[in-house]
């Protein structure tokens, strides 16, 4: 079983253009990210995902790609790249990377041509239309900021789809050459030593665009899904894909496919708005009632968990009402919420409290799922509001109190560094929190080993338990004659409930964070007192 290795390990991150500057040209580089591996080993990390890193524009951050093959000239060369594979491998290190087909950069040649002329083999590699369909300006992904889904070329006469940015025209990908290229594109990567893909925009890639469509209720070609788990499975047996769609529970089955021939992972979208919810107000129904929802997947397939990502917090799927209480705690001021349904910011200065970001990574990894962090969220980085949309989130990252974070020692580093205020790099800095024992990094990283040794939160179908109490919620993990009980109490006043678990009265539960006893008593009722958003993690003892 132990080969299912995306059912409990840690997953990292990494934009290599604001992680590590190696040769101090104001970019962060793979030679950067290769030297800092040894960092990573030591928080626990088991795998890398890398954001795009290919040649691109940077319309959006680098996912406008214009040639899938290469590497950003910036970032270093495609020996930088081997190298840095080679010694992650070394170190037991896997490293993913993000594929992007869904568009590509409007720079793209395959675009250049296709815009040109009619007859070009590449016009029928995206999706046109003679005139403006009825809905071109339904469906955008980025609304308030992006006017359209349909955009007219001069040069080629015609409107053309982009689900997102202008300059990211969709791929047509009913297409079988485009499907062919894509498949190449798998093949090329994972031969040069990929672990396996976080998918891009995955109910995008596989809705059937064409000028009649309806961009609001779009069919989609789920056997694309299977094609790509079943291509990328016979090119290299391990090698995952890692979904990124945020869609309704009620629609995520065939995501993850018929006995597990889908995506081997997603990320749990419905869960993270709904632990937002719940770390903004304590009230967990809803948190519990997410966690149900999304309970039923295959045995081989495994949630991606996480908090922040390098996007907004989409809290697109909370009612209106839901969705402005956390607004009103986490991003009251309008410069901090985006695209009308989310926040733009880091963690640690959202949350504020360092109980309750305790309580967030305590939740992080121990819920049904793997943990997937975001650089520089282990050392409770913070936000530039002052940054175009979601780039408040992605500046560089904070090695040490040195001039520019440590980060480069250029003078112009590609992205401004946060040096003002309570996150600037002066305090918050990695080399600060490895000297502190206390410090977000060392609890992370010691959440992070506990997590290693409770295999049964990845393997068993964790079950809600009944607490008696609005504020509380706790999982109980069966698994090979293991149990494990994880409680979260999500108010800031200590709360004293009574747990429901299926174990046998008399039987011992054993604290792992201080290794206090607490006993089953009637019924299999536990007793557990917790203090303000207090957690505890309990093994049965045998
Ligand atoms: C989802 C990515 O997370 C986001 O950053 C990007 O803008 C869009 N897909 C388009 O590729």
């Amino acid at each position: 079983m132990e080969e299912l290795w995306y059912k409990n390990g840690l997953v990292y991150s990494v934009d290599v253009e604001v992680f590590k500057d190696s040769n101090n040209d104001g970019v962060g580089d793979f030679d950067g990210l290769t030297q800092q591996l040894d960092y990573l080993k030591t928080i626990g990390v088991e795998t890398i995902w890398l954001a795009p890193f290919q040649p691109s524009p940077n319309e959006d951050d680098g996912y406008d790609i214009s040639d899938f093959y290469g590497i950003d000239k910036r970032l270093g060369t495609s020996q930088d790249f081997d190298e840095c594979i080679r010694q992650a491998n070394q170190k037991g290190i896997r490293i993913m990377m993000d594929l992007v087909t869904n568009h590509t950069s409007d720079q793209h040649p395959w675009f250049q041509q296709a815009r040109r002329s009619k007859d070009s083999p590449y016009r029928s590699w995206y999706v046109w239309a003679k005139e403006r369909p009825k809905k071109w300006d339904s469906g955008m992904v980025f609304p308030g900021v992006q006017k359209d889904i349909w955009t007219y070329d001069k040069q080629a006469g015609e409107y053309y789809y982009h689900r997102f940015y202008e300059a990211q025209p969709d791929l047509n990908m009913q297409n079988p050459a485009v499907q062919r290229e894509m498949r190449k594109i798998i093949r090329y990567w994972l031969d040069k030593g990929i672990a396996g893909f976080r998918v891009d925009a995955v109910p995008f890639l596989i809705e059937v665009a064409n000028a009649d469509f309806d961009p609001d209720k779009p069919e989609h070609q789920f056997d694309m899904i299977t094609q790509l788990h079943q291509y990328s499975q016979w090119h290299k047996r391990d090698a995952i894909l890692l979904g990124e769609a945020n869609v309704d529970p009620k629609e995520q089955e065939p995501y993850f496919g018929n006995e597990g021939q889908g995506m081997q992972t997603m990320f749990n979208f419905f869960v993270n708005q709904h632990l937002f919810y719940a770390l903004a107000t304590g009230e967990t129904a809803s948190l519990k009632e997410a966690l149900n929802a999304t309970k039923n997947i295959p045995p081989t397939a495994q949630w991606a968990n996480f908090l922040r990502n390098h996007d907004e917090i989409d809290l697109g799927r909370l009612s209106d009402t839901e969705r402005s209480k956390v607004y009103a705690r986490f991003g009251p001021d309008t410069t901090m919420q985006l695209y009308d349904r989310g926040i733009r910011r880091r963690l640690a200065p959202m949350l504020g409290d360092p109980r309750l970001i305790n309580l967030a990574y305590s939740v992080l990894f121990s819920l049904p799922g793997m943990p997937v962090i975001r650089y520089g969220e282990e050392i409770g980085m913070g936000d530039d509001l002052s940054l175009k949309e979601r780039l408040s989130v992605r500046t560089p990252m904070q090695w040490s109190a040195e001039p520019n974070a440590g980060f480069s020692t250029s003078a112009k580093p590609v992205r401004p560094i946060i040096s003002q205020g309570p996150y600037s790099y002066k305090t918050v800095n990695v080399a600060a929190q490895r000297a502190d024992s206390s410090s977000l990094l060392n609890r992370i990283s010691h959440f992070a080993r506990l997590r290693k040794q409770c295999p049964e939160i990845g393997w068993a179908n964790g079950k809600i338990l009944d607490t008696n109490s609005d504020h509380v919620v706790a999982i109980q993990y069966d698994w090979q004659g293991r149990s494990l009980v994880t409680v979260y109490n999500f108010s800031s006043e200590p709360q004293q409930c009574q747990v429901k678990s299926s174990i046998k009265t008399g039987l011992t539960l054993v604290n792992l964070f201080d290794q206090t006893n607490n006993t089953i008593g009637g019924s299999g009722a536990v007793s557990i007192k917790l203090a303000g958003y207090g957690s505890a993690w309990y093994r049965l003892k045998n």
